[in-house]
């Protein structure tokens, strides 16, 4: 009978040793502990033995169980603190890391940002802004703004024809007309938008964009256009900046001026200047006084060249951007390469 007590004291005891999981080990327990099992059979079959036996076996069956107790607890124990530590490593958040570093963000490109930077100089100034066409007539882009029968531009190698009569609109321009047409004087509005041009370097491309000006009222002077481009150039490259005015030729002004803007680089440092080339000035826009003839065409809206005067400009966002963040390509404006786009802004 102690023989026996030993071999099922042995047997639990590897059983308990086995069990990897609290549940296993309760399976352990009620193997050997249980109600039908061995060891407390044993126990209670004792008062039948013979009485010489009835001590030993007793005692030995009492110490047998006594153990199987004590390592089932030791080992639950022991299971218990193993699945505490596995769920503490997989739950781990160590709230002393540093937050998830900034996600970055987006922004608007740098023409967007210099078009809406130009539009909230006019508007500030009250001017309003109008859209217009891409795929403009010939007589809009062209005969209405007076351009002559034989001048360059009408001709296939510099303009995009889509028929006989009608091209992508080369410049804003052709918005002063639909614009005078729309409403009568007074009229003060910039034209902001796509144009096309037969035309490809580092200072062309062929889709490139403009802002148009226009202001018809009566007695304006080329001093109010003088007045509203140095408002305009202060505010996008730097309050001190001049501006001034050289004789020049569009088709649709008369008189007509090239704008020069004071360097905003050289007058930074004393060095020779990569900006202006040293001559102190930067060429920004063409512009004038809206010629008679361009008002004649709309005289019937309202713009007799006898009551009202205009000044009409017409400037590059790109050449804009492209002097204020010194951009030597403008094509790479084009090229949807973040590492250039994200420099601006
Ligand atoms: N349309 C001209 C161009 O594309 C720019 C321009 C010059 C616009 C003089 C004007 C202006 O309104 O008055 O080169």
């Amino acid at each position: 009978m102690i023989d026996r007590i030993e071999a099922i004291e042995q047997q639990a005891s590897s059983a308990v040793e086995a069990a990897q999981t609290s549940d296993a080990l309760e399976q352990v327990r009620v193997q050997y502990l249980g109600r039908k099992a061995d060891l407390p059979n044993i126990l209670r079959g004792v008062a039948e033995l013979p009485p010489e036996q009835r001590g030993a076996v007793g005692k030995r069956a009492n110490q047998a169980r006594k153990q199987l107790e004590a390592a089932i607890e030791r080992r639950g124990a022991a299971l218990e603190a193993a699945e505490l530590e596995r769920r503490l490593a997989s739950d781990a958040i160590d709230v002393t890391l540093p937050g998830d570093p900034p996600q970055p963000v987006g922004r608007l490109h740098v023409l967007t940002q210099t078009r809406r930077e130009i539009e909230d100089v006019f508007l500030g100034l009250g001017f309003s802004v109008l859209e217009g066409p891409e795929v403009e007539s010939v007589r809009y882009n062209f005969d209405a703004l007076n351009h002559s029968p034989t001048h360059p531009a009408r001709g296939r190698s510099d303009t995009f024809y889509v028929a006989d009569d009608v091209v992508l609109r080369t410049h804003t321009s052709p918005m002063q007309i639909r614009a005078m047409e729309a409403q009568p004087p007074p009229l003060y509005v910039i034209i902001p938008g796509r144009v096309y041009r037969r035309d490809s370097d580092a200072t062309h491309t062929p889709q490139f964009h403009q802002v148009e000006g226009l202001a018809v009222d009566r007695g304006i002077t080329l001093a109010d256009l003088k007045g509203t481009l140095l408002d305009f150039s202060r505010a996008i490259f730097g309050a001190d900046r001049e501006v001034r005015l050289r004789p020049h030729f569009f088709p649709f002004t008369e008189p007509s001026v090239e704008v020069d803007v004071s360097c905003f680089n050289c007058a930074r440092d004393g060095s020779p200047c990569q900006v202006c080339k040293g001559s102190g000035w930067l060429e920004i826009l063409g512009a004038g006084m809206v010629d008679p003839n361009v008002l004649g065409h709309v005289r019937e809206h309202g713009y007799d060249p006898e009551e009202v005067q205009g000044f009409a400009f017409g400037m590059g966002i790109e050449r804009i951007a492209a002097l204020k963040y010194g951009i030597p390509d403008i094509r790479t404006l084009y090229q949807n390469d973040v590492r250039v786009l994200e420099q601006f802004g």
